[in-house]
C-alpha cells in the first residue's frame, strides 16, 4: 500500500494554526513574512513544505522551535505539539522540548556547527544535556549514530572537526545530531541543498530508511518539488508566506488546484528531475515588506481575474485531503503533463 492510501486516524502530532511571523524594527510596517500559515502532521507521515526562495519556509520551521532571528516575532498563531500551545511556554519548558521532542536539521550545517569542538563531542552532547548522562557513555550513541546515518569509520570520524567534513557528511552528522534522543518529529529545512545530485539521493534514502526503523514524523522542507514528491506522503506548497495548497502527494502532482502550483509542475524539465535545470516562472516572490494587495501572486498569474487584486484567497476545501487557496480554481485545466 502506498503511504499516501494509509487513511486509518492518526493522530495530529503537531498542528501550527494561523501562524503570522513578522519582523517588527525600526521600519514603520511589520514585514509580514509568515501570514497565516496553517497546516498540521500526522504521526508517521512525511509532511513536505514545497515554495520558491523567501517564501518563509525557513521562518515557518524556526517559528515552530521559537528559535527566531533577531526582529522576527511571533505575532499571533497556535502551535499545537501534542494538542498543546508552546506559544507562552517559558525558555526551560520549550528546551525540554527542543532536540528531544522536536529536533531540526538545519539549512546550513556550518552555521550550527561549533568550529571549535568535535562533531562527535556535539552530537554527544545533545544527548548529555537532554539525559545528563557523562559525555562519555553519550559518546557511545554518538558513534552508533553515526554508523546509523552512514559516515564511514565513525570511530575516528567522531574526532573531526567541522572543517574536516564534506558538506554532505556534515549534514549526515545533523541528523544523527538531530536523532540521537529519538524525538517524535524532525523538520529538516533543505537537508540536501548545498550537495551534489549523488549525496543528495544518499540522504534520501537515508531518510527513507529512518522512517522505516524509527516510525518518525517529519516535515521536509525543500524549494525542489520533485525531491519533496520522492520523500513526502503530503505537500503544502507555500508562496508569499501563505499556503496556498495542500494535498497528498500524487493528488498535487496529477491534478493541482493552485495556478502556481500548476505553474511550479511545468517548470519541471521532463527528462529530468533536477531543479537546476527548471524553467523559471515569469516575475519573482513578492518581498514580504511589498506583497500586492489581494492575492499575492495575481501579478504572475494566468488566471487572475478582475477580483484577485481585491480578495486574499483563503483556503478552500477540494475534497476530503485536497484543499487550495484560489477563488478560480475550477477553472484550471488539468493539462499538466505530468514530469514527476
Ligand atoms: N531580518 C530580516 N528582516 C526582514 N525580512 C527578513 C529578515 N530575514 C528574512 N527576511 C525575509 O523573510 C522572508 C522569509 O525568509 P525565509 O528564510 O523563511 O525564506 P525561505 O523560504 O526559507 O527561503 P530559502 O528557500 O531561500 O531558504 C524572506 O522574504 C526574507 O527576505
Ligand atoms: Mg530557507
Amino acid at each position: 500500500m502506498q503511504r499516501s492510501e494509509m487513511k486509518t486516524e492518526r493522530e495530529k502530532i503537531l498542528e501550527v494554526k494561523d501562524l503570522h511571523t513578522y519582523f517588527c524594527d525600526e521600519r514603520a510596517f511589520p514585514v509580514k513574512a509568515v501570514e497565516g500559515l496553517t497546516f498540521h502532521l500526522l504521526k508517521g507521515e512525511v509532511l513536505g513544505i514545497v515554495g520558491e526562495s523567501g517564501c518563509g519556509k525557513s521562518l515557518t520551521a524556526l517559528s515552530v522551535l521559537q528559535i527566531l532571528p533577531p526582529g522576527a516575532k511571533i505575532v499571533k498563531g497556535e502551535i499545537l505539539f501534542k494538542g498543546k500551545d508552546l506559544i507562552g511556554l517559558s525558555q526551560k519548558q520549550l528546551n525540554t522540548i527542543r532536540g528531544t521532542k522536536i529536533s531540526m536539521i538545519f539549512q546550513e550545517p556550518s552555521s550550527y556547527l561549533n568550529p571549535v569542538l568535535s562533531v562527535g563531542y556535539q552530537v554527544a552532547e545533545a544527548l548529555s544535556a537532554h539525559t545528563g548522562q557523562s559525555i562519555r557513555d553519550a559518546m557511545k550513541k554518538a558513534r552508533q549514530m553515526f554508523k546509523e546515518v552512514g559516515i564511514p569509520d565513525p570511530e575516528q570520524r567522531v574526532h573531526n572537526y567541522p572543517h574536516e567534513m564534506s558538506g554532505g557528511q556534515k549534514q549526515r552528522v545533523m541528523t544523527a545530531m538531530a536523532l540521537i534522543n529519538e524525538p517524535d518529529i524532525i523538520i529538516a529545512d533543505e537537508p540536501t541543498t548545498s550537495l551534489d545530485v549523488t549525496v543528495q539521493a544518499q540522504i534520501i534514502n537515508l531518510f527513507k530508511k529512518l522512517l522505516k526503523d524509527h516510525s518518525s514524523s517529519i516535515v521536509f522542507i525543500s524549494h525542489d518539488l520533485p525531491l519533496v514528491s520522492e520523500i513526502a506522503d503530503r505537500i503544502i506548497v507555500m508562496y508569499a508566506g501563505m499556503n496556498f495548497e495542500e494535498a497528498p502527494v500524487d493528488v498535487l502532482i496529477k491534478d493541482p488546484k493552485h495556478p502556481y502550483t500548476k505553474k511550479l509542475l511545468e517548470s519541471i524539465p521532463k527528462e529530468s528531475s533536477s531543479w537546476q535545470k527548471m524553467k523559471t516562472i515569469p516575475g519573482a516572490v513578492p518581498d514580504p515588506a511589498r506583497k500586492p494587495g489581494g492575492c499575492p501572486f495575481h501579478p504572475r498569474c494566468d488566471y487572475a481575474e478582475k477580483d484577485c487584486n481585491q480578495r486574499i484567497p483563503f483556503m478552500t476545501q477540494v475534497d476530503d485531503t485536497h484543499f487550495t487557496a484560489c477563488y478560480h480554481y475550477e477553472k484550471i485545466k488539468n493539462s499538466n503533463k505530468q514530469n514527476i
